[in-house]
């Protein structure tokens, strides 16, 4: 089942440790031997709005068609639900919503593994196809799938795929919350509650595919790459799944480079091994090689004609006590905090949207951000991997404020939640950082405890990649991250409309924290909200002005150390996005240099002018 990581098996290759912790959840690619079908589309949908949140368990809609329970509407997969009809219930319902659809699978499908699989839904989600359960999942923004047995599987004749997705926040959930309710005068309403600075959109967010595999097939593969010199060695580990004899005899694996050109040769016929490349080209983030950024090659893996191609990049990711280095040089990193947020879609994945993202993050001269605050879709990933962006990949651990959510139940489901974006995201290059969480409270033992135990828990995972948390700058949390982020907020959290404090407050913080931990600083979070078309000379807050000023004092504090010991600047926020409704939101969080629509504020001018100069500075390959 989907989401249950158990230990398969551990194997020490080069003297680093490539786990598979959980299932393999490799993309779904077509190849010569697997095919590909896309449930993306309208489904049928309905809200279980009954006042126990559950006569959809008591009649079980999943037995039949969700339009023999009642009157359905349409929803659009993927998207969120939220912002799509006109209906207010709906777009700030709390409980189980259901899809469902009918699908057809070919003939052909009769011989092969048939697997359903969800890029993601949020948060907690049950897939039945003809009325048996196939698959569950908890947590929202990271893929699940389930093999669907042959015998569930309708080949003459129409079949259906029911999902039912809960969005409700608990103490145990990632991002933590709780449903809050309210009465008095005559009225009683109930809505979700938390701490997190974000809508809770929901619903499924991304693709929906299903695809097939021959009976033995490629359950998972891990590359990790090396550099000596102008090679590289190609360090993979595959692992096979359908047959109880793991015999090698079957095995092919080789290298291309871009041009889909065979560059190892001969090919390897052992699931584990070590290619080395001669005068291999290797990964780079775009401003440090910008007539070549993100290269990226593919091992192509056939066992016994399952055929899989992983790209894969090779670039190395080293943390120093004051430098970030890519590939053996210091990477200085510019970048912006981003959500997944956009008008009517919600959080849903939309290309056109990831394709105007990363043209104004060009345009910004960005070479990086956070996938502030949970793992992006992997269509977004990819997009990093072949242009040549740093990113921060986040888990979905912000708001945990409390020690309630900071329990067994907690810490387990945090680890598997780890495991399952380290499985997903273990092969992109682009990935040069893990968040493990976003500003946490950490100053209580059982804190301690917890933090501690996760980061053991990653870096045992991971031991290439660094990980930090977002807002823990001291004490033994801090001490056991490999960079410190930290966020700063003088002249708007605090000291409003006073600029001149910036300067003197992080002429005084930086150093502090950079000498209290002897780790590279990052400030991964700065900024003001400005409603795009304010406008006042002298500035005051909420003008696109006094936007522009906050963020140009703080650029002047950063060049004092940019040379020294900090290693990255992302401002808060790419673009404007929803909230929670809060009078100290105005229509949303406002903090974007680029307005929810990705047009520039005058503060998006700001930050292209700075970062374009940086970018100049950096671009030295
Ligand atoms: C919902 O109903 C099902 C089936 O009747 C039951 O097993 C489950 O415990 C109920 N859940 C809640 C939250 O009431
Ligand atoms: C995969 O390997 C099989 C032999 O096991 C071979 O017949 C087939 O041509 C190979 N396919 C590709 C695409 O390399
Ligand atoms: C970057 O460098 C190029 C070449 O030296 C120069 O033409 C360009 O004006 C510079 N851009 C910025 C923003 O400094």
């Amino acid at each position: 089942m989907a989401g249950m990581c158990r230990l398969l098996r551990c194997l020490v290759l080069s003297s680093l440790v490539l786990s598979a912790l959980c299932n393999g959840i490799l993309y779904p690619r077509d190849s010569e031997s697997r095919m590909i079908k896309n449930l993306d589309g309208m489904w049928n949908f309905r809200a279980d709005d009954s006042s126990d949140r559950n006569q959809s368990f008591h009649d079980k809609w999943w037995t039949n068609p969700l339009s023999d329970t009642g009157d359905v509407m349409v929803m659009p997969v993927p998207s969120s639900f939220n912002d799509i009809t006109n209906d207010k219930l709906l777009r700030d319902f709390v409980g189980w919503v259901w899809y469902d659809r009918q699908f057809y699978v070919s003939q052909s499908w009769q011989n092969q593994r048939v697997v359903l699989r969800f890029g993601s839904a949020n948060y907690r989600a049950i897939v039945w196809v003809n009325g048996q359960e196939v698959m569950s999942h908890d947590g929202g923004h990271l893929p699940f799938e389930g093999e669907i047995i042959q015998s569930v599987l309708n080949f003459k004749g129409e079949n259906r795929v029911t999902v039912a997705v809960d969005n409700r926040l608990t103490s145990t959930t990632l991002p933590p919350g709780s449903l809050k309710s309210r009465s008095g005068h005559g009225f009683h309403y109930e809505v979700q509650g938390g701490h997190m600075d974000f809508f809770n959109y929901a619903g499924i967010h991304r693709h929906v595919h299903l695809y097939t595999t021959p009976k033995v097939y490629i359950d998972d593969i891990t590359i990790v790459t090396s550099i000596q010199g102008t090679d590289a060695g190609v360090a993979y580990s595959i692992v096979v799944k359908g047959t109880d004899s793991h015999t090698d005899s079957n095995v092919e694996v080789s290298v291309e480079d871009r041009e889909g050109k065979t560059v190892s040769a001969p090919p390897s016929n052992r699931l584990q091994g070590n290619i080395v490349l001669r005068n291999a080209r290797f990964w780079w983030p775009w401003t440090m090689k910008p007539d070549d950024p993100g290269y990226m090659y593919t091992l192509k893996v056939n066992i016994s004609g399952d055929v899989y191609r992983q790209p894969f990049g090779i670039r190395t990711v080293k943390v120093t006590s004051n430098q970030f280095q890519i590939n053996g040089h210091p990477f200085y990193c510019h970048g912006a905090g981003k959500h997944e947020d956009s008008d009517i879609r919600g959080k849903g994945l939309d290309y056109a949207l990831i394709a105007r993202d990363f043209a104004m993050l060009k345009w910004l001269g960005a070479n990086c951000f956070r996938t502030s605050h949970y793992p992006y879709a992997e269509e977004i990933m990819d997009q990093a991997d072949k242009l040549g962006f740093v990113v921060i990949n986040e888990s979905p651990g912000t708001a945990i404020k409390s020690t309630a959510n900071m329990g067994t139940v907690s810490l387990t489901h945090h680890k598997e939640v780890m495991a399952e974006m380290f499985q997903r995201d273990k092969n992109r290059p682009s990935v040069c950082m893990w968040s493990l969480a976003n500003e946490p409270a950490v100053n209580s033992q059982q804190a301690e405890d917890y933090f501690k135990d996760l980061i053991k828990h990653t870096k045992d995972m991971d031991h290439t990649r660094p990980v930090t948390i977002p807002g823990v700058g001291s004490g033994p949390v801090a001490q056991a991250l490999d960079v410190i982020c930290v966020g700063s907020w003088y002249a708007w959290s605090h000291d409003i409309g006073h600029t001149e404090v910036i300067q003197l407050g992080v002429n005084s913080d930086l150093p502090g924290t950079f000498h209290a931990n002897n780790k590279p600083i990052m400030v991964t979070a700065y900024g003001a909200d400005a409603v795009a078309g304010f406008h006042q000379e002298p500035s005051v807050a909420y003008t696109e002005e006094y936007q522009a000023e906050v963020l140009s004092e703080y650029h002047n504090s950063f060049d004092k150390y940019r040379s020294q010991f900090l290693v990255g600047e992302m401002v808060w926020n790419f673009a404007d996005f929803m909230t929670f409704e809060d009078y100290l939101r105005p229509h949303g969080n406002r903090k974007g240099i680029l307005t929810r629509q990705r047009q520039p504020k005058r503060a998006g001018h700001v930050i292209r002018e700075r970062y374009l100069m940086l970018a100049n500075q950096t671009s030295h390959m």
